[in-house]
């Protein structure tokens, strides 16, 4: 199979994962509305085509958050992400070193603080959960400080996991049998070269930060009643001012929807946040990012880093939503699909597409720096109905 955009990255990553782990990528929570509209409503983002402006020399350079990178892309924290090749979140964040754009590690990466930055020259960024066990969060600033980590993502739209049908359809949760054991493994077996890469040679198998919590039993049902025991819907601004407080470096708000909590974080000092619904996995039914992107941007855009993520999947959907606002964006699946495709290279393969593809649509815009990208560049609204 040749392999053109992102979503034919996606069907790779089809054909070579387990369906479990495919689905758990590729789902969203409920019935997956929210997941769709960010696909669909960021696609219908209508950008103003220029001619003849001699736009020949494009420069995608960015700078945010205090990180010069080569274009305003960076690769977002996606649980569970290393087990989709071998160490994946290692394999990642060498293919964004090498792009030149940052990695996140979230906190239940299956690969941990140190070995991704072992890995790598430039320190990773780091993604924290709040967790009812504090005495876990302290250790994981602590650790993610002593690996020169310099930007902390604060993820605050999962008090509770939203519920993923797949993923229960497929064996990957929805409780300890027997026969969801025998089923993931026979959904391993159907995947030989997913199963020699990572089965075989890919270990250990754990989610990494989280495998000293759970001491012996260390497998994917005890995983997920951790995490049921661990997520924690008490979390008030309070709370995270205090995580403020562990942080000497510079830290970013991730999952505002609403203005009001936009507001109340540029308040409170933070130094970002992200305009995301966690891709759809969490509160169905919700705005779609790019929704909720416009009125934020307005709103605290002058106050912080507004980073936008939820349906990107090509350079041309990153210019829609800096059209809209985003200082930058964050890739989930995009670069997951790379990853599962194939590994460092697949990964690799995305972002120079991404890259590709912001450049020409750059140059048919008729802009030549990312400074240039704003709500200047959107067909004004009825524009189109106006003059039809
Ligand atoms: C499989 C999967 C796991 C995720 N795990 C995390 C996580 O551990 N922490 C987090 O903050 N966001 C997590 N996210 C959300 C992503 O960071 C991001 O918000 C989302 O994927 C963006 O939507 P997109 O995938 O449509 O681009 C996850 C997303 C996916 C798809």
């Amino acid at each position: 199979m040749f392999l053109a955009d992102v979503m034919d990255y996606r069907e790779a990553a089809r054909r070579r994962l387990p369906r479990f782990l495919f689905d758990y990528i590729d789902g969203g929570a409920f019935a997956e509305t929210t997941l769709r509209d960010n696909i669909d409503r960021l696609q219908a983002v209508r950008l103003r085509q220029r001619v003849l402006t001699g736009a020949d020399s494009v420069s995608l350079e960015a700078n945010l958050l205090g990180r010069k990178m080569a274009m305003p892309v960076a690769l977002g924290p996606v649980g569970m992400a290393g087990l989709n090749a071998r160490r994946g979140e290692v394999q990642a964040a060498a293919a964004a070193e090498a792009a030149g754009v940052p990695f996140c590690l979230s906190t239940v990466g299956a690969c941990t603080l140190e070995e991704v930055a072992a890995g790598v020259s430039t320190s990773p960024w780091f993604q924290l959960y709040v967790i009812r066990d504090r005495g876990f969060m302290r250790e994981m600033i602590a650790r993610a400080l002593a690996v020169g980590c310099d930007t902390l993502f604060l993820t605050v739209d999962m008090p509770a996991p939203g519920p993923r049908y797949r993923d229960k359809r497929s064996g990957l949760s929805g409780g300890s049998g027997l026969a969801r054991r025998i089923s993931r493994l026979t959904q391993a077996a159907a995947r030989p070269a997913w199963a020699w890469d990572v089965g075989l040679l890919g270990g250990p198998h754990t989610i990494g930060h989280v495998a000293s919590a759970l001491g012996a039993a260390a497998g994917i049902d005890d995983y997920w009643a951790w995490m049921a025991r661990n997520f924690d819907a008490s979390v008030t601004w309070d709370d995270a001012e205090e995580i403020r407080a562990l942080w000497p470096g510079r830290m970013v708000i991730k999952g505002v929807l609403d203005v009001e909590d936009a507001r109340e974080a540029a308040r409170r000092g933070f130094d970002g946040l992200v305009v995301s619904n966690h891709g759809g996995r969490q509160l169905d039914g919700t705005l779609a990012s790019i929704d909720a992107l416009g009125p934020i941007a307005r709103a605290v855009g002058d106050q912080m880093t507004v980073l936008m993520d939820g349906g990107v999947r090509s350079g041309l959907d990153v210019l829609r939503a800096l059209a809209c606002g985003a200082d930058g964006v964050l890739l989930g699946r995009a670069w997951v699909y790379g990853l599962g495709a194939g590994g460092q290279r697949g990964v690799a393969e995305v972002l120079a597409l991404i890259e590709a593809e912001m450049r020409v649509a750059m140059t048919l815009l008729g802009v030549e720096r990312i400074d240039q990208v704003g709500p200047n560049l959107l067909v004004p609204r009825g524009a189109a109905a106006e003059e039809t």
